[in-house]
């Protein structure tokens, strides 16, 4: 929100592996697409453009409100409905839009560069801000109540598990006896000093301390590996036969339940043997991508 004119600001996102979406997506010919992360909309609106004129439709999910308050204000392609919820409730936007099945379904994992830019939400550990990490302010628990409502153990489970983060036990331990000195961890700054007190620096500086520690808290909060997980065992109960799903995911815990959720269903057809990543030319204009890996898979058809 641009808090001088109350306006939604335009998205400053850019979006990872648009060729790369568009190309196999485009593969099968689709007519209903979902895009289950929406965002600032780039992969939405490219997809659109390769619809045949006038036809189709895509529906877009997102669990931030800030998305919707902007798609509201702007003006946009009719065949395009973007809905305010989780991607796991894919199913009843169809639904809502009296569609039974989508032809594809396209998922680009972790947050945008507006939620990155916005101090209010804590997800930039270089801007002081509430530490906050929700991806729906407005549900849920801000990180820093998460952390005052957990015990030591579970603080540090948490970091070891969804963060991998090796000294997790020393951060959760500095972060619970904030609490006991009535000093709780409330900004962003009070964790990340916690990180720079705890982790000692990378061998070639190249990931700051609190990395890890920011990774494992927003996915807790926000309870992501739970719900990609039953999103992806439901998606074959609503995507067509012949239809596609692409996830791009940014980091070794997403990727493995992407990779072994195609695995184990064999109403999946792997398209992508190896996850596919973005190419030199694309990292060095948006260095955000040098992480992401594309999967591809394609629902089997039934057999009566
Ligand atoms: C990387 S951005 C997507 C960018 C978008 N593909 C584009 O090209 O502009 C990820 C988005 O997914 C949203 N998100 C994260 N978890 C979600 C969930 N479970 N359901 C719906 N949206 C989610 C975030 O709020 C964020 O806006």
């Amino acid at each position: 929100m641009d808090q001088s004119t109350g306006e939604a600001a335009e998205s400053c996102h850019i979006s990872v592996m648009p060729s790369e979406i568009v190309h196999w997506i485009q593969e099968c010919d689709p007519r209903v697409i979902v895009d289950g992360t929406y965002g600032g909309g780039g992969h939405s609106r490219l997809l659109l453009d390769k619809l045949p004129a006038g036809e189709g439709h895509v529906i877009g999910l997102d669990r931030d409100p800030a998305v919707s308050l902007r798609v509201e204000s702007e003006s946009h392609d009719p065949r395009l409905d973007v809905f305010l919820g989780s991607y796991e409730q894919a199913p009843k936007a169809l639904a809502a839009m009296e569609l039974k099945s989508a032809d594809a379904f396209v998922l680009d994992l972790g947050l945008s560069s507006d939620q990155l830019a916005d101090r209010d939400r804590g997800f930039s550990f270089t801007t002081d801000g509430p530490l906050d990490l929700r991806f729906d302010p407005e549900n849920g628990v801000p990180a820093s109540q998460w952390l005052a409502n957990h015990k030591e153990v579970d603080i540090a489970n948490a970091i070891y598990q969804f963060g991998e983060e090796r000294f997790s036990r020393r951060i959760a331990r500095a972060i619970v006896l904030r609490g006991k000195e009535r000093k709780p961890v409330r900004t962003v700054n009070d964790l990340v000093e916690i990180c720079r007190r705890c982790v000692p620096r990378s061998k070639n500086h190249d990931i700051h301390p609190a990395t890890r520690t920011f990774q494992a808290l927003r996915i807790a909060v926000n309870d992501e590996l739970e719900i990609l997980t039953r999103t992806l065992a439901d998606a074959p109960n609503w995507i067509a036969g012949g239809g596609r799903i692409a996830v791009i995911s940014f980091h070794s815990l997403e990727d493995r339940i992407v990779k072994n959720a195609f695995r184990d269903d064999d109403r999946w057809n792997i398209l992508t043997k190896k996850p596919l990543r973005p190419s030199d030319a694309e990292v060095a204009a948006n260095p955000r991508s040098r992480s992401a890996k594309l999967r591809v898979a394609e629902r089997v058809a039934d057999t009566a």
